[in-house]
């Protein structure tokens, strides 16, 4: 026996040495068999009556040693353990570390332009309305006060929906005015910002799906010079406080008289003479007072109301502003593309 426990103490004592310990669960084993309340070593100090007298002494300083061994073994494997797990730690947070951005995307180039121009007329109380896309040819053609045969309802710019003759893709936001002026009182002031559509040839210049802001303002005495001064202050904000417009006379079957308004975009280099055609100018807009027939087709007094209307295409402005040479980019949804506009609001 006491032979026994002599052996016992000495293979625990290897033991201690020998184990290996590289993880938490591997530290708290040893924890639990050598230094927890319960160890090995304490269960051997009840062996001690066991002991003959002359190797009590003996017995008590070795296990006292061992008890001892066991204590720094688990104390310094402790640290080390802890050590490794704060560089770990250490390394998560490092703060030289060069910053992980996310990728919070962008706006679409066409939104951006499209919202810069709803906030301009919101300064100035329109306010925006926003219709369907598929529409019936009453409110895209006939309320508009376009004639039966007029081209635009011919298949080659206008895509009807499959087996109909009225139903048909908005080739215009002026189908938004028929919309709002048959569902609401004078005084009107909107601003329609949204997608249209037209049988066109793909190309450069050309798709065919593009984006109108359409405006409409109707009250009592609602004149030619309102909507000059509308549109002036409109020009003004989006293309600078000198900017000088023209407008020259047109012909839409919606308003009567028409116009189309140009801005002066100089002639600076030879972008600005290819853009606007050796002229200086560039045309924005199409506009004009509410055709009388418009109002009546609509339920509206043309002896009471008068108004003005104004529509733009969005894709060229954005062109312009942000120097894009092809159409189609803004379809394409190149996301090296669209990453450009990252930022902008
Ligand atoms: N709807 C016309 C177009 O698409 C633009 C326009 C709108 C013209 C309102 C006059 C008044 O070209």
């Amino acid at each position: 026996m006491n032979q026994d426990i002599f052996l016992t103490m000495a293979s625990l004592s290897e033991e201690i040495k020998g184990t290996v310990i590289t993880s938490a669960e591997q530290l708290e084993s040893f924890r639990i068999r050598f230094v927890g309340s319960k160890n090995i070593i304490k269960t051997l100090f009840g062996e001690i009556k066991n002991v003959p007298n002359e190797r009590k002494k003996e017995f008590g300083l070795v296990l006292n040693a061992l008890k001892e061994e066991a204590e720094s073994r688990f104390e310094l494997e402790k640290e080390r353990l802890d050590a490794s797990a704060d560089q770990g730690r250490n390394h998560d947070l490092d703060l030289t570390a060069p910053v992980y951005y996310d990728s919070i995307g962008s706006r679409h180039p066409v939104s951006i332009v499209m919202n810069r121009i709803i906030r301009i007329f919101e300064r100035i109380g329109f306010t925006v309305a926003e219709e369907r896309e598929i529409e019936n040819d009453w409110y895209n053609f006939t309320a508009m006060n376009t004639p039966e045969d007029h081209p635009a309802r011919d298949m080659q710019d206008t895509f009807y929906l499959k087996d109909s003759t009225v139903d048909l893709l908005r080739t215009h936001t002026s189908s938004v005015q028929a919309r709002i002026m048959t569902t609401q009182k004078p005084p009107i002031r909107i601003i329609a910002p949204g997608r249209v559509y037209r049988n066109e040839t793909i190309s450069s210049r050309s798709h065919c799906q593009f984006h109108q802001v359409e405006g409409l303002y109707i009250d009592k005495k609602v004149s030619f010079a309102d909507m000059k001064q509308t549109l002036l202050y409109f020009a003004r904000e989006m293309y600078g406080p000198q900017t000088e417009i023209r407008l020259r006379p047109s012909y839409f079957p919606f308003t009567e008289p028409s116009a189309e308004m140009d801005v002066y975009w100089g002639l600076k280099n030879e972008d600005d003479y290819r853009i606007t055609k050796g002229t200086g100018w560039l045309e924005i807009l199409g506009c004009g007072m509410v055709d009388p027939n418009v109002l009546s087709n609509c339920g509206i007094d043309p002896e009471e109301y008068t108004g003005f209307a104004f529509g733009m295409g969005i894709e060229r402005q954005a062109m312009l502003q942000y120097k894009v040479t092809d159409i189609r980019q803004f379809f394409e949804n190149d996301i090296r593309f669209l990453k450009q506009f990252s930022g902008a609001l």
